[in-house]
């Protein structure tokens, strides 16, 4: 069975990979698909998001999982198309609840013979969101454990010269 993990994965974070290894040992076929968010304004375009869960994946040895990406149309027809029966999503808190019931029903209603199934995340990364993991590492704090060490560096890179410009502005207002 083809299974679908869709997400905005700005970037992969170590919850992430948690339900991507879980849902490969339960599918027969994993596609970690890369979605565009309208509402959101990413901090890594769509083929570094790609590339940063290859590494993650090819890292952790998952070999029936595969990265793919789509930025026009709906879940449900790329779904359909790859011919998936699943959408796995990740569930955190009951604050995630209440959206991903919407999602699930009206992914349901748009086409009927695919399932969405929820995985309750890992504990140690139920508090774990991508905004967060950049929000530290923009301010220079420790993000190791919360992203697959193979993208720490990346992040890190990423938003380094944002914590240089972050000081002088701190440095020109005192
Ligand atoms: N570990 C860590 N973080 C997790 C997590 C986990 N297990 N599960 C979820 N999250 C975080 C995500 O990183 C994201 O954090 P952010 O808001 O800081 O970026 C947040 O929880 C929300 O995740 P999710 O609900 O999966 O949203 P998303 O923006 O990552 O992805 C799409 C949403 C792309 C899947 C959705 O918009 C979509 O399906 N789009 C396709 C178009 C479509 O069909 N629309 C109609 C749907 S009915």
């Amino acid at each position: 069975m083809i299974a679908v993990y869709p997400g905005s994965f700005d970037p992969i974070t170590s919850g992430h990979l948690d339900i991507i290894e879980r849902s490969s040992a339960l599918y027969s076929e994993v596609i970690v698909l890369v979605a565009v968010n309208p509402s959101k304004k990413p901090a890594f375009n769509l083929e570094q998001r790609v590339d940063m869960i290859e590494r993650s994946v090819h890292a952790a040895g998952l070999n029936n999982v595969r990265v793919e990406s789509f930025s026009v149309g709906l879940l449900v027809d790329y779904v359909e198309q790859s011919r998936g029966q699943v959408i796995v999503k990740g569930l955190r808190a009951v604050s995630d609840f209440e959206y991903e019931f919407q999602m699930a029903l009206l992914n349901r209603r748009l086409k009927p013979g695919i399932e969405t199934v929820f995985l309750m995340t890992a504990s140690e990364y139920s508090y774990l969101s991508s905004s967060i993991v950049k929000e530290i590492a923009r301010l220079g704090g420790q993000i190791e454990g919360l992203v697959p060490d193979t993208i720490l560096e990346q992040v890190r890179e990423r938003f380094a010269g944002l914590q240089a410009t972050a000081g002088a502005q701190l440095v020109e207002r005192s």
